[in-house]
């Protein structure tokens, strides 16, 4: 279906239209509507992760609305699920919950999509989504063809793929196929976690305690607008990091790829003083500094200065440039 000047749901809740509107259940659909379509193109899940700097989008904007999802194999230790790029992640994770699948319970109540879930390698408390992901399949809208990217192909990193690219921004996610564990196997490394019992507890509790902590920190877009994290975490050489925690011992760290240190852009901005502060409308959260919110009627330009002023201070007193997570378009 083709619509035009549609408001574009956003969890920021900023204003935004979209010249034309694009909604398709199918390949086949997606192809009929491309054909036409005016430039620049924007493919959305539900805008969980988007930041509108202009009212009004001049283009097409796409979302997929398949919601299908069910079993394509499975053996003894495994299944595969194959799940529609428009399903709503955490309908996705539940069912999986429920079904006894292990592999997608730390990811509980992500906001957003399946399909932008593998575009944006989301992540929590010790998961990515790349570490469940058998394959993609997408649709090369300059080729015109469908294609089947197996997980490595994906060039999977820390909130990045193929597909926020340059290279790869002419692949449309139209479904993705998982992988999951039928025995029992829960990740319960991350910090947060260290409460729960691994020995006697379920897959439910495990998505009951992750949802718990995400309400405790995170605003629910229902109520309070936003995109979860506004910045990455910034990885930093070790060398770097070392000379930080000479003066910051109790700085959280991880590792990340090739010894490099990946550091808590929450914590710097916290230690920034930064921590509910407000530029008009918009806001740093008073329970989680990492995240910028709407705090109402806010515009885009007033969260852009607020993140500018984050970016500063953290600069001026970590000397670390923090880079936006949040897609700006
Ligand atoms: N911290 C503070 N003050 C704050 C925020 C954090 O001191 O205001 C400290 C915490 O105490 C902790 C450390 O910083 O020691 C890390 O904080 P947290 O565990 O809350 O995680 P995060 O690194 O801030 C990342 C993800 C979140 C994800 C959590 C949990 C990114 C950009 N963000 O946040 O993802 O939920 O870990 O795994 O990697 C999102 O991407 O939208 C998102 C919410």
């Amino acid at each position: 279906m083709v619509y035009n000047d549609i408001k574009i749901s956003n969890t920021f809740s900023l204003e935004a239209v979209a010249a034309t509107y694009v909604e398709y259940g199918s390949v086949d659909e997606l192809r009929r509507d491309l054909t036409g379509a005016e430039k620049p193109f924007l493919h959305i899940g539900s805008g969980s992760n988007l930041l509108f700097t202009t009212p009004r989008f001049e283009g097409t904007v796409f979302h997929n609305s398949d919601c299908s999802v069910s079993v394509i194999a499975q053996d003894g230790a495994r299944v595969l699920v194959r799940a529609g790029g428009g399903l709503k992640w955490d309908r996705f994770v539940q069912w999986c919950v429920e079904k006894g699948y292990y592999g997608a319970e730390n990811l509980s109540l992500i906001p957003g999509e399946v399909g932008a879930a593998a575009v944006q390698n989301i992540g929590a408390y010790g998961a990515e989504v790349k570490d469940i992901i058998e394959r993609v399949e997408a649709y090369d809208i300059i080729d015109g063809v469908e294609v089947s990217l197996v997980r490595d192909e994906c060039n999977y990193g820390y909130r990045s793929s193929l597909f926020k690219s340059d290279a790869g921004r002419r692949f449309f996610v139209i479904a993705v196929v998982f992988s999951l564990s039928r025995q029992r196997r829960l990740n319960l490394s991350y910090g947060a976690l260290k409460d729960i019992d691994a020995r006697s507890a379920t897959l439910q509790d495990v998505r009951d305690a992750i949802i718990a902590i995400r309400r405790e920190k995170l605003p629910d877009p229902g109520d309070i607008g936003s995109a979860g994290s506004f910045f990455m975490n910034p990885v930093v050489p070790a060398a770097q990091y070392e000379a930080l925690a000479a003066q910051y011992p109790d700085m959280p760290h991880y590792p990340a790829a090739d010894g490099a240190v990946k550091l808590s852009a929450g914590w710097m901005i916290d230690r920034c003083g930064l921590k509910g502060c407000r530029h008009g409308n918009a806001g740093v959260y008073s329970k989680q500094a990492l995240v910028l919110v709407n705090l109402g009627g806010a515009t885009a330009k007033e969260v852009i200065a607020l993140a500018g002023e984050v970016i500063r201070k953290v600069e001026e007193k970590f000397g670390v440039t923090l880079r936006p997570e949040v897609q700006i378009v």
